[in-house]
């Protein structure tokens, strides 16, 4: 090795040294953002929770609305797969109503839509459920502003701190003026907000705890 090489050779070593603790450092992801638990969180009890929300269990219908699947996987911050992580879920229903009583729009309910489940993290901390797009809903506090489509979740496992949040969906016009979600930094935004995939009406939200 010549003089020049070895100074190239320890000059690379020292920045690819360098680079892998700073790309150790982008890899390590933080907690999923939290946000407000809203007014509606399901206090009428519920047979049917389970990971189809466009259909309740005994009735015939399906729920109205465009149907779409949400699946992605837990993880811990240092990207470990979380497995039986219970992810407590509700949303609006697709005229962007509440399956709850305190819920006083006159946005029609619909009979057929589950609104509310209770699922896990399986193998690789994966998970899925089917359900509907939320509409969007005016915000009570100022009725002039609309929430964007949105799903709350409560999202925990012993041993780790509960993320309390809401998932959001990519180019919903409401999310340019939703207040909630415009009070987020761009990269929360980017966590908070669930992902296209190949497949339409389908999207891929991960999920990150952080251990207690
Ligand atoms: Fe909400």
């Amino acid at each position: 090795m010549t003089l020049n090489n070895r100074r190239a050779f320890l000059k690379n070593s020292v920045l690819g040294t360098a680079g892998l603790v700073f790309t150790s450092k982008v890899r390590a992801q933080i907690s999923t953002p939290r946000d407000a638990e809203g007014p509606f969180y399901p206090i009428t009890p519920q047979k049917d929770k389970d990971a189809d929300l466009t259909k309740v269990a005994g009735k015939l219908g399906t729920a109205k609305g465009t149907i779409i699947n949400i699946f992605g996987q837990v993880f811990d911050t240092n990207s470990n797969p979380i497995e039986d992580a219970t992810i407590d879920l509700w949303q609006a229903n697709s005229f962007g109503k509440y399956h709850h009583p305190h819920d006083t729009s006159d946005a029609p309910i619909d009979e057929n839509f589950q609104s509310w489940a209770i699922i896990q993290s399986g193998k690789n901390g994966a998970f899925r459920f089917k359900t509907v797009m939320p509409g969007a809903y005016p915000y009570q506090a100022k009725a002039e502003d609309q929430r964007t489509p949105h799903i709350h979740m409560k999202i925990g496992k012993h041993g780790y701190e509960p993320v309390l949040t809401q998932m959001y969906f990519p180019d919903q016009e409401q999310n340019k003026t939703d207040g909630l979600y415009q009070r987020k930094t761009k990269t929360q935004q980017a966590m908070m907000t669930a992902q296209y995939t190949e497949k339409p009406n389908e999207f891929l939200y991960n999920i990150f705890l952080e251990k207690i």
